[in-house]
Parts: C-alpha cells; structure tokens; sequence
C-alpha cells in the first residue's frame, strides 16, 4: 500500500492533515524532519506532505534536507512547509505583519490542485511570515487579498505550496484540494485506504501474537476504542479475550447497564466489577480535581490489577491507544500541563502484561468505521468522548455525591433533548456542570436557594479547540424547563459560551 508523509512541524494541524489525507484515501504517517529524508526514500512513499508549525524559517526553524525534496515524489508545503519550500528551493521568505483568520484569496492561474474551486474563496490563514519570492521555475497560481503569495507550483507541477491551511473546516474548499492533490500522485482505486479493509489483518496479527493457551484482559468503559478493541480481540481468540468493566461510580445515567447490554449482544462475556463506593469514598470532600484524578487512576489500577489477577493465564493487556496518542503531537516541549488527561495513567508496565494495541495507527473516525464494519449499534459508535474521570470532573468545589447526582442526570436530560431533536450527532460534547453557588428560586410563594447548573454543548474536531454550539434558544429552553423541574434542587440553569481556549472543554 502506498502512503504519504506528513513532516511533522510541530503545528497542531499534523494530525488534522493526515485525517484529510486518510479521508479521501491516501493512507497518511506523521514523521519528524529529522527522520523525513530517509523514510522519504522508502519505495512505498507516494508523496510527501509538510505541515505548518510555530517555528520561523528566519529564525533557524527546522529545515528538510534538499535530497529530500528530489526523491520524485509530488509534494504539498502547507504554510511553514510553504515557506520552507520557499527558502530550500531559492526563493525567500520575509516577516510582514501577517494575515489570522478567514483570508479571501484569488486563483490566478486554472491548475489541477484548485479543480472544483472559483475564482475568489475563502481560506483560513495563520502567518506572520510570507514567501517573498518563489523558488526560480514556480508560478504563482493564487493571492491573497493582501497580495501575499497564496499558492504556488513548481513548472514540472510535482512541488505545490500553500500559504493557508486547507485542513482545517474554516477552508470550506480545503477537503477537494486535497482531493485534487490525491489525483495528482495518481492513487489507483485498489490503493485507496479503508480501514474497515484493515480487520482481517488486525486480526490475524493478534492470533499471531498471542500464545495458544494465553489470555488477553481488556479493560473496557463503554467508549468506542477500547470497546472495538475488545471486539478485535474477541474475534481474534474467542473466549481467551477478557473485557474487565471496573464501574467506579462516575459514568453517565444508564451506562453501565449499556455496556453491559452491549457486549451481551455480541456474545461476548465481560468481568464486571462494581466498585463505585470504593472510588465515591475516596472521592468524598476533595476539591481538588487533579488529585481525584490521580485517585482515581491509583484506584484504577488497583481494582483492574485484583480483576485481572483472577484471569487464569493473562498474560495480555489491550489497550485502545489511538494514532494521536502514539504520536508526540507536536506540543510545546516544557508547555505547562493544563491537565494530567488521558487515560488512567501506568496501566501497562506496573502490571507486567504485554501490551497489545490493535488501532495505535488509527484515528477516532476510522475506529468508529471499525467498529460499524463489526456490528456495533449506532449509538455506540457516535457516542460522544467522555473523560476517563467521568463525571468527577464535572463536579466543581468539593466533591460531593449530591452534586454527582445533580451533574449525572442533567447531564442525561441534555443528551436527551439534543438527541430528541436530531442534534446530538452534530456536537461533539454535551453535558452539565455543578458548583457550590445557589441560586434563589421560588417554589410555589416561598424563597427556595437552589443549584445552578452550567450546560455546556460544544463543537470539536479533535478536543484541542472548541467552541460552543449555537444551538437555538427553544433547544435550551427545553433544557432549561426539563431540569429545573425534574432536579428540584436546581433553579438556574446557565449556558456556557466561551471557546476553547481560552476554557477548557470540561470546567476542571
Ligand atoms: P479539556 O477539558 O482539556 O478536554 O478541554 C479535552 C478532552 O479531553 C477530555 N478529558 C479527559 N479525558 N481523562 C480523559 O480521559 C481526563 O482526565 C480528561 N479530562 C478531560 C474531555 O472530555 C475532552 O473531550
């Protein structure tokens, strides 16, 4: 299967270009640029993308080796990479004060990268550096509306450069350039990735891998990854594959009964350990959300150790660990670290298991084509992302079990009434929060103080940004009338209305 390179710039869009790249079927791989040269060699190679990033070309920003850009294959800088281009090839780059944000840009030459695009379109740009002047042999073929060179393509039409960013959704036109740009490293249809294609392949990597006798313990929280790799697993050994369900209390109404339900379904037998008042008592008082978090982690790996000790011969652990995970993300070196996210952390070496990662080279999109290619019902595979913490982080101030309470059930009536009306799917996170301030309602004449409850909808791509869904005003007050009258201890009901960032996705 031929693949492309994506140069990882360190840009937080890396990823988002591959995803593209994979969605109109050119299977896509992240490397550093220090590694792009010699895997840029490897014959299954087919082109070669460079992402943007923070650095400066002007400032000693990381380079590519020229060797690099002659191995024949067809090439797309994409902002940095465009200006890298730029300055490897003999053009130059200088500073200007920058265009941010939606940039009209004009098409001054018909080429088969903007097929399907008019004249004038929208894009979304993000430099302060621009390409002065294009390597010798590249045309300009658009501008933008400040003048600055938005695209260009060397004369044999192998090198292409972009100044904005057709990844990301504000580039309404940016999926069919890269569309386009597949038809110019001229994949045949039998080359085209699907993951879906991928199952039997990962099947019989973990039949290969797993001893004849051996058991593999997946730990399983009704989330689309690590559900689908108990599937995978399951399918590749049978009954040897051992999904682990610890219940620590903090999921969303119904839940647990719904994973439950689910691996009923498919045959496949689940260890179910409920160890909610374990997690809750701890959990009681603190108000400190980072320290539940590590309580809940230690928490974790003790009841999962206990569940998996009882396994006769496990002497596997699956893990849904997705493509972005594996791959350093391009992050900040030394960035502050906002939270300790992502999964429960040590799983793996304090347990001395060896470690199976059936969907490593995935993305979340793809896993849920997986996982509709396996049979799971719709709303598994579209069910929105939840924190490992659960509802822990959804409780601001000390942690109470009255306030999970009030955060788990209006957190059901806004899933609920978006599902009702069609817009669940739409969102990428839909739930309530709860803190210590009160409210002074009335209940019948008398003056009853009650919780106030921030609803919180928002639309993602990838949880790195987000921004609030606008959904309509009767949407939020079905919302509002359904929990104030069925959570007596609620009287207000807020909807939050800041973007990621400056706020995170969940209040803490
Ligand atoms: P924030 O709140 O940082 O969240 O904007 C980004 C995404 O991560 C989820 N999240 C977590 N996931 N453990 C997890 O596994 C955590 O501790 C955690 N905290 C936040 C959040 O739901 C959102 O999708």
């Amino acid at each position: 299967m031929r693949r492309a390179l994506v140069v990882n710039f360190g840009g937080q869009y890396a990823h988002l270009i591959a995803r593209r790249l994979r969605e109109v079927g050119l299977y896509a791989e992240l490397v550093a640029p220090e590694e792009a040269l010699e895997s840029a060699r490897s014959p299954d190679v087919a082109a070669l993308v460079l992402s943007g990033g923070p650095s400066s070309v002007l400032e000693g920003g990381p380079g590519l080796p020229r060797e690099a850009l002659d191995v024949g294959v067809p090439i797309l800088g994409i902002c940095y990479g465009h200006q890298l281009l730029a300055q490897t090839l003999g053009g130059s780059v200088e500073r200007g004060p920058g265009e941010y944000g939606r940039t009209s840009v004009r098409l001054l030459v018909r080429d088969p990268l903007f097929d399907g695009w008019s004249d004038e379109e929208t894009t979304w740009m993000s430099h302060g550096d621009y390409v002065a002047r294009p390597p010798p042999g590249f045309e300009v073929l658009a501008v933008s509306e400040r003048g600055y060179i938005a695209a260009m393509r060397s004369r044999d039409g192998r090198i292409y450069g972009v100044q904005f960013h057709p990844e990301v959704s504000h580039t309404p036109k940016g999926r069919l350039l890269f569309e386009n740009f597949v038809k110019v490293v001229g994949l045949r249809p039998e080359e085209r990735w699907d993951p879906a294609a991928q199952v039997p392949r990962i099947v019989e990597e973990i039949k290969s891998a797993v001893g004849p006798e051996e058991r593999v313990v997946i730990g399983v929280s009704g989330g689309i990854d690590s559900t689908v790799t108990a599937l995978l697993v399951a399918r590749a050994i049978g009954e040897r594959a051992v999904p682990i369900f610890v219940n620590h209390g903090l999921f969303r109404e119904g839940e647990p009964e719904e994973v439950l339900e689910t691996f009923r379904r498919l045959g496949i037998a689940v260890k179910y350990v409920d160890a909610s008042e374990e997690f809750l008592r701890s959990l009681e008082g603190v108000a400190d959300c980072e320290e539940r978090r590590r309580i809940i982690g230690r928490l974790f790996v003790d009841v999962f150790a206990r569940a998996a000790a009882e396994v006769p011969n496990a002497k596997w652990l699956a893990q849904g660990t997705l493509y972005p995970d594996v791959i350093e993300s391009g992050a900040v070196k030394g960035a502050d670290k906002i939270k300790s996210h992502h999964n429960v952390g040590g799983l793996p070496e304090k347990l001395g298991f060896n470690l199976l990662e059936p969907l490593k080279q995935f993305y979340k999109d793809e896993v849920r084509a997986i996982g509709k290619a396996l049979g799971l019902p719709d709303e598994v595979v579209h069910r929105h992302p939840f924190p490992g913490p659960g509802l822990a982080v959804r409780v601001m101030g000390k942690f109470t079990r009255e306030k999970l309470e009030v955060a788990r059930k209006a957190s059901k009536i806004v899933e609920d009434v978006l599902k009702r009306r069609g817009l669940y799917r739409g969102v990428w996170q839909a739930f309530a929060a709860v803190g210590d301030d009160k409210w002074v309602g009335v209940k019948g004449d008398a003056r009853a103080e009650g919780y106030v409850v921030i609803v919180r909808i928002v639309e993602s791509e990838d949880a790195m940004t987000a921004d609030y869904s606008r959904v309509p005003y009767e949407v939020l007050d079905e919302i509002s009338r359904r929990i104030t009258s069925e959570i007596p201890s609620v009287v207000m009901v807020a909807y939050a209305v800041t973007s990621k960032p400056p706020s995170t996705i969940e209040p803490c």
